[in-house]
């Protein structure tokens, strides 16, 4: 089985600017695909044939709406893949948290997941989507106490689930990918002396995970080879759960 050939070949991928997002739509480039860009910003911050960059807050759902009508004359034909990558990574004690960081978190998060899962279903003829949760959707953390982050993360995985359901009767598969700790600007863990080593000498995986390792799992249940996997939460975190 050649496994590039059945990678997604005209792809939305939010977030695009950084971090997950930019290493989805750099792997769809590289395999000869087309990636419109969504992020809060036009200029990506860089830029490639291929690649088309629209400026929109995944939570606004107007703006969001006109994006993914543009989205077949962009790319060539509906979206066979949307990687949904766009997200904030906040964290505070809970009895410091207000009610408005918690809906800010939920709105970009959670919100946003909503939004442009409607959007992409709207918009797609068969193919795949994929969200981004995390593992702390999964596992409590002592160090980085964040449990609207968490809520709204636990939230895409029970979406992704849902969508799976509604969605298989029109050919769309609806995967999430649950990063752990991965070295990107969204990481604050590396800010605490000692925090990253300590981690990583317990972790099965003794590193921190690259973006290279999460955009892999993203296009992989993006291809065809996933053709038979959908409602699942891959987890991309050098066995942090599991230990
Ligand atoms: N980096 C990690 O350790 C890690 C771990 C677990 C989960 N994740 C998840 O992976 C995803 C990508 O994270 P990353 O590490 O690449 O982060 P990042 O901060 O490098 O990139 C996130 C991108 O999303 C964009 N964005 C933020 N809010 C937006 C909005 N409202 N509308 C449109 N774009 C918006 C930002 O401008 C940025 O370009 C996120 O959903 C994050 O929660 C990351």
């Amino acid at each position: 089985m050649d496994l590039t050939r059945t990678l997604p070949r005209r792809v939305v991928v939010t977030g695009a600017s950084s971090g997950i997002g930019r290493a989805v739509a750099e792997g769809v480039l590289a395999a000869g695909g087309r990636a419109l860009a969504i992020d809060l910003r036009a200029d990506a911050g860089w830029t490639a044939d291929g690649l088309v960059q629209r400026a929109g807050d995944v939570a606004d759902e107007a703006r969001i709406s006109e994006i993914f009508a543009e989205a077949p004359g962009l790319l060539g034909g509906a979206p066979d893949a949307v990687v949904h990558c766009a997200g904030v990574y906040r964290w505070k004690p809970l009895a410091d948290t207000t009610a408005d960081e918690w809906d800010a978190s939920m709105r970009i998060n959670g919100r946003g997941s909503f939004v442009v899962s409607r959007e992409a279903a709207r918009a797609m003829d068969g193919g795949a989507i994929v969200l981004l949760s995390s593992v702390a959707y999964g596992r409590g953390d002592e160090t980085e106490p964040g449990a609207a982050y968490a809520a709204s993360k636990g939230a895409i995985v029970s979406l992704a689930r849902q969508l799976a359901v509604e969605l298989g009767g029109r050919g769309i598969r609806v995967n999430a990918v649950a990063p752990g700790m991965i070295s990107t600007p969204m990481l604050t863990l590396d800010a605490t002396p000692g925090a990253v080593e300590a981690l990583t000498a317990r972790l099965p995986a003794r590193r921190l995970g690259t973006v290279d390792d999460v955009a892999a799992a993203c296009l992989f249940l993006a291809s065809g080879a996933a053709g038979y996997i959908t409602g699942e939460t891959l987890h991309v975190d050098g066995g942090y759960l599991a230990s």
